[in-house]
């Protein structure tokens, strides 16, 4: 390589380094996903160890952070540097790795054992112990001098205030993270960002909101031996420790990373690997640091889960109900081992608070199953002749003009019974397992038959049987007979499944059942009146103004009269001699035993109606951990309240 070449390459490099490591500690805002951070750190340490007369002391890979850090915060001169943990990507890394150290310590590799840890997507924090009392917490900041954040620390619900210790002075160091269940509807873009912020607020009561919590990791306590030792003596301490685990060699290093790789989703908090320490503190000791991170442990971290391609297309999808949905269309890229080529935007508000364009370099993100999002745009890298993306007017698939909802944030095609995509998307539900439930109908099938023109709308479905289906693609003799036969099934149906399989926006499985609990037949689903429908627990004014509206709409009516033409509708309380058939009943706050979800699936078995707020209908309110106003409403309205036990007990 042409040595001016190299000389540029490495400016280029340190740059970047220290434009993104200003944007991350700085201003809480990166831009690039950490994964493409280590590449341009691992590029610059490639290029100046083959190139030593290029590299100074002065070099961003010799340092943590950025250089100065600009904070409202008092700075903190850590007693020993807060370093980071080098990174192994594969199998091959971490055997380079147990390599090295048993080179360096010249011992045999059987002879070093490894205290595996989850690795915490959190921000690193230090907290100074003075005769057992918290004194001073403060955050990494470059490494060398962080910020006090000690008020906020203390606003952290499991970090102890007083430890039981004879130390005069103890320095604890760990994770603070955001739990994922408080980190949904943060706006944050990760639970880190989110936990960032969060830390470094100057007001601590904003920080007490944040539920932030804290995993130990460290402690500088001279009578350990070993890290298990530490962790073991942190627990007993009373500080919180993740999953650790002692691993002898290779073979149990692999298990335990593949093991939290699938314990990944069961996670009220985010990892993003396993790090691996040697276990000695002795070997630690001897072993020290290169560069910015020690020698005896490392990070395997897990397929990256984030990563940069460009947008190549923006798509408008239509949805059920006629909401448009824009989906970026992208360059493939391979995310956490599956190949990417479409992103959800949400809705039009997203693209615009992203500012998103075709022709952008983004940042998309998976997280377990769930559809990939772009989470940012490089605004550095966008192409000069770029336009703003304007929202479209019309109805990519039937050309209807458009309605825009901003209450909803919801734009929509209001051809609910012509637009041929929310024909078909309508068909799909009409025939899923909590409406008709019809067994070979599934998304396939049903465009393949309005593709051909035998079924233009539901009603279409009850008279397939006049068409010769046999020899179709994927339809022999016994296929065709079954299909005749689960939709013949099907046209007797219960009551709460033929409410859900209309589609009203907003009414799911458990309000139909409410809705069917309330009126008992189809008669007096169609008779409603607002007064009654306001009554039923779990169904708002505004939600009852839509229902009215629904059932009183020409097209709707004409729809279900027809349908009712090919179907029988009847109604079955789930259990009339139970207890709780009929009652209404809230839940608020955190249950302990089960689920939120298992306790509505409990109640609704037993024809119970599960309501969202309290009202003077409400039979039960059931109080977990942490309830909201919703208890003080039901006290002032003398609603029954009952614990969690009360109502197990009431099965
Ligand atoms: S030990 C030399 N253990 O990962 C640093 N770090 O890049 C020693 N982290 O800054 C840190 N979980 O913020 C250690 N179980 C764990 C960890 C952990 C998360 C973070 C920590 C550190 C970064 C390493």
């Amino acid at each position: 390589m042409d040595k001016d070449a190299v000389k540029k390459e490495i400016r280029f490099l340190k740059n970047e380094i220290k434009k993104h490591d200003k944007l991350y500690y700085n201003k809480s805002k990166p831009i690039v996903s950490d994964f493409e951070y280590d590449n341009l750190r691992k590029r610059l340490l490639e290029l100046e160890q083959s190139f030593p007369e290029f590299d100074n002391s002065n070099s961003p890979s010799h340092k943590i952070g950025p250089t100065t850090i600009h904070t409202p915060f008092a700075k903190i001169t850590h007693k020993y540097p807060m370093l980071s943990l080098d990174n192994a990507f594969t199998k091959g890394d971490i055997d380079n790795f147990i390599d090295r150290i048993s080179r360096f310590l010249n011992v045999s590799r059987d002879n070093i054992d490894f205290c595996a840890e989850q690795k915490i997507d959190g921000v690193s924090a230090s907290i100074i112990y003075k005769h057992g009392k918290i004194d001073i917490a403060s955050t990494r900041g470059n490494g060398y001098i962080g910020e006090n954040i000690t008020e906020n620390i203390k606003t952290v619900r499991n970090i102890p205030h007083e430890i039981d210790t004879e130390e005069q002075e103890l320095e604890i160091r760990g994770e603070v993270y955001m739990p994922l269940s408080s980190f949904e509807n943060s706006g944050f873009v990760n639970p880190r960002n989110a936990a960032s912020g969060a830390l470094r607020q100057l007001d601590p009561s904003i920080t007490s909101s944040r539920n932030l919590r804290f995993f130990a990791y460290y402690i500088d306590d001279n009578s350990c031996s070993s890290q298990i030792s530490i962790l073991n003596i942190l627990k007993k301490m009373g500080f919180d420790v993740a999953n650790f685990s002692l691993c002898k060699n290779l073979n149990e290093i692999m298990n335990f990373y593949e093991n939290t790789l699938k314990s990944r989703k069961l996670l009220d908090y985010e990892i993003d690997g396993a790090v691996f320490k040697v276990n000695d503190l002795s070997f630690q000791k001897r072993l020290g640091f290169v560069g910015r991170s020690p020698r005896h442990s490392i990070a395997f971290k897990f397929p990256n889960e984030e990563a940069t391609t460009q947008v190549n297309d923006i798509e408008l999808s239509v949805g059920r109900s006629g909401t448009i949905t824009p989906v970026a269309l992208l360059e493939p890229i391979s995310l956490g081992g599956v190949t990417i080529s479409r992103a959800t935007l949400y809705n039009f508000n997203e693209m615009k608070r992203l500012d998103l364009r075709i022709g952008d370099t983004v940042v998309v993100k998976r997280s377990g199953d769930v559809i990939p999002k772009v989470i940012s745009v490089d605004l550095t890298k966008r192409p000069a002749n770029s336009k703003e993306y304007e929202q479209p007017t019309i109805c990519p698939c039937c050309y209807t003009e458009l309605i825009n909802d901003p209450g909803m944030v919801r734009v929509y095609c209001p051809n609910h019974y012509s637009c041929p995509s929310q024909v078909v998307q309508y068909m799909i539900y009409f025939c899923s397992k909590h409406c008709f439930n019809i067994n070979g109908l599934g998304k396939q099938q049903i465009n393949d038959f309005y593709n051909d023109g035998l079924i233009k709308n539901p009603i279409d479905i009850f008279e397939l049987y006049k068409y010769p289906l046999k020899d179709r693609d994927r339809f022999g003799e016994i296929s065709v007979k079954k299909l005749l036969q689960n939709i013949e099934d099907s046209k007797n149906i219960e009551l709460h499944r033929f409410i859900m399989s209309l589609g009203i926006p907003q009414i799911g499985e458990i309000s139909s059942r409410a809705l069917a609990d309330r009126f008992q037949s189809i008669e007096n689903v169609l008779k409603n009146d607002i007064e009654e429908l306001s009554e039923i627990g779990g169904i708002g004014d505004n939600l009852a103004l839509d229902i009215h509206r629904f059932f009183k709409t020409d097209i709707n009516l004409q729809f279900i009269n027809n349908l009712l033409r090919h179907v029988t509708v009847f109604y079955k309380a789930l259990s009339e001699d139970h207890k709780l058939s009929g009652k209404i009943v809230v839940f608020t706050g955190k249950l302990s035993k089960i689920s939120r979800n298992e306790a509505k699936q409990m109640a609704i078995r037993v024809g119970a109606i599960v309501g969202s707020s309290v009202s003077k209908n409400t039979d039960y309110l059931i109080v977990g951990e942490k309830p909201s106003s919703k208890l003080k409403k039901a006290i002032e309205l003398g609603v029954k309240v009952i614990t969690e036990k009360e109502w197990m007990e009431k099965f």
